[in-house]
């Protein structure tokens, strides 16, 4: 038995899911069309007594009611959801049902689905130990340590990867204070992701410059006659040969800078500065992932796993040093016992067989850079989830599934690639009200003049950014709970999670905790999944500070 009270729960679990798999559980659900609908499916299975007009009158007065929902599969309760009303919804208040059994079917990602997709994981994971070009490429970070808290000293960091650039200055001060962080963000154009290699590196050795006469204007003498030691975090594949070296494999996340890949970003970065006259020397390459991972470790000494939920997505995790057989570095230190990962899960899968892949996500694929590379990350990640959103409702306008009354003037972001930012998906999933007013809003007065859309459009559109979200989150449960299970780390740990995804997209982290449910059972309680908030600066700076410690013991 389900019971149900009325508010916006249901339709962030998404149709199939819920009907699937969820038994015995309360949920609110609100008097939406999409809702009236799987109560009228789930009656009809039953040959509820409800009269479909009570139940629907019921929900659209907003009244808490209690039904009973069986166990049903979820082909069948559409099946009968889109049989008992496709020819009935009112087209301008009611989402046709079958546009959205047909899409829930598409992006619906079951339990025995995300097991088959967790088992693949850790298999890759394994192989990606033991030998170079596996899918989950598995790099090892030559960081060899967690953080003690006894760390001292200044140290820069420079943060480089995703939709901003950063330039922190870190102060560790031992278990005597906090650590201070100084910091300067800076946005990274277009030009700088698609141009020169040399002016990409040039660019942030002037964002140092600039963070330099920002914060040390005062002592413009005196910062360049010491020599700084700087944590670079290059958020992006790279086949590190020590902690201070590394070539970039591929870009990722759009970037297409000429002359990196195969270089090494750490000469490429120096080189820059020499030119621009800093005293700066590398001494740490870092990946976003560890960053977070080590960061948030200094809080936190549980935490066994960084995660990136962001413009892309990645995890870096503490190996069994043992286990890294592929590894052809200079030797560790005596004694190392664990070293990180840092897995690049974005190209799980590029081979296309373990998740299914709708049109959709195919077509956004294919106007990539760089197609068929990193299709995980497309499917999980900031960058792309509001694009395959766009790309999804076009096809519904192309059929007349959506905006059939609507006009959409030329200019409207809905036609430019990458037009609609998953921050706009936010903003949708997040108007609960009854005529989804904000969702009217967004779509006529503030981004895309899209005239005319009647509210079963906002629900259509309301009803995809939650299917295309929930996946999202799914797929980021499965890649933690297979990194969790391969750490055997299931009776307890921490993981923790940076990105605008999990800090600001609605019901995110509460969805990948279901899925997690769903997986693990009653082992995912002992996980603890928390925010990393702006972990990889301060973590490249620890990074330094660790490879500095490391060094000094070596002489
Ligand atoms: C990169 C990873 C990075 C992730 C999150 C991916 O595109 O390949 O190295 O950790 O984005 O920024």
């Amino acid at each position: 038995m389900v019971v149900a009270d009325t508010t916006a729960f249901l339709v962030g679990l998404g149709v199939g899911k819920l009907v699937d798999s969820v038994v015995r559980m309360r949920i609110r659900v609100t008097a939406t069309a999409l809702t009236t609908s799987l109560f009228w499916a789930a009656a009809v299975q039953r040959k509820s007594p409800f009269q479909r007009k009570d139940a629907a009158a019921l929900l659209n007065e907003g009244l808490p009611i209690s039904i009973a929902i069986p166990r049903v599969k979820s082909s069948k309760a559409l099946a009968a959801l889109a049989a008992v009303s496709s020819d009935q919804y009112d087209s301008d208040a009611l989402p046709n049902p079958e546009v959205i059994t047909r899409l829930n079917a598409m992006f619906a990602l079951p339990l025995e689905r995300l097991q088959v997709i967790v088992k693949q994981i850790i298999s890759d994971m394994k192989t990606g130990l033991e030998r170079d070009g596996g899918a989950i490429k598995m790099l090892p970070s030559f960081v060899t340590k967690r953080p003690s808290g006894r760390e001292h000293g200044s140290y820069l960091a420079i943060d480089f990867g995703g939709t901003n650039l950063r330039v922190c200055e870190l102060v560790l001060n031992g278990h005597s204070s906090e650590p201070q962080l100084l910091q300067s963000k800076f946005q990274i154009s277009d030009n700088v992701k698609t141009g020169s290699g040399a002016a990409l590196f040039d660019f942030i050795a002037e964002c140092v410059r600039s963070f330099f006469q920002t914060h040390h204007a005062l002592d413009a003498h005196d910062w360049n006659s010491k020599r700084w030691q700087l944590g670079f975090t290059f958020s992006f594949p790279v086949d590190q040969i020590s902690i201070k070296a590394g070539t970039l494999i591929t870009w990722t996340k759009g970037f297409t800078a000429t002359n990196v890949i195969d270089r090494d970003s750490v000469r490429l970065l120096e080189d820059a500065f020499e030119r621009m006259n800093l005293n700066i020397e590398v001494t740490a390459l870092v990946n976003d992932t560890t960053g977070t991972l080590i960061s948030h470790a200094f809080q936190n000494p549980d935490t066994y796993a960084g995660v990136i939920l962001g413009t892309g997505s990645n995890c870096a995790y503490v190996e069994k040093f043992a286990n890294i057989t592929k590894f052809r570095g200079p030797p560790p230190p005596p004694g190392t016992t664990e070293m990180l990962i840092n897995m690049e899960w974005g190209g799980f899968d590029d081979a296309q067989v373990v998740i299914p892949r709708t049109k959709y996500d195919l077509l956004l694929d294919r106007n990539t850079p760089t197609p068929g590379c990193y299709t995980f990350e497309q499917l999980i990640s900031g960058m792309y989830i509001g694009e395959i959103v766009r790309l999804v409702i076009l096809d519904l306008a192309r059929t007349g599934d959506v905006f059939a009354k609507a006009t959409i003037v030329a200019r409207s972001p809905l036609h430019k690639q990458y037009g609609f930012e998953t921050s706009y998906m936010s903003r949708i999933e997040r108007d609960h009200s009854f005529d989804l007013a904000d969702v009217k809003a967004l779509l006529e007065d503030d981004e895309f003049e899209i005239v005319g859309a009647t509210l079963a459009d906002r629900k259509i559109i309301k009803a995809v950014c939650e299917m295309v979200g929930l996946r999202s989150a799914r797929l980021a449960a499965a890649g933690v709970c297979a990194v969790v299970t391969k750490m055997n780390k299931l009776n307890g740990c921490t993981v923790g999670i940076d990105g605008s995804l999990f800090e600001k997209y609605p019901h995110y982290p509460n969805r990948m905790r279901d899925a997690m449910r769903e997986i693990l059972g009653i082992s995912s309680e002992n996980i603890s999944l928390e925010q990393a908030k702006d972990g990889s600066g301060q973590g490249a700076g620890l990074i330094a500070a660790l490879a500095a410690e490391a060094a000094a013991a070596a002489v």
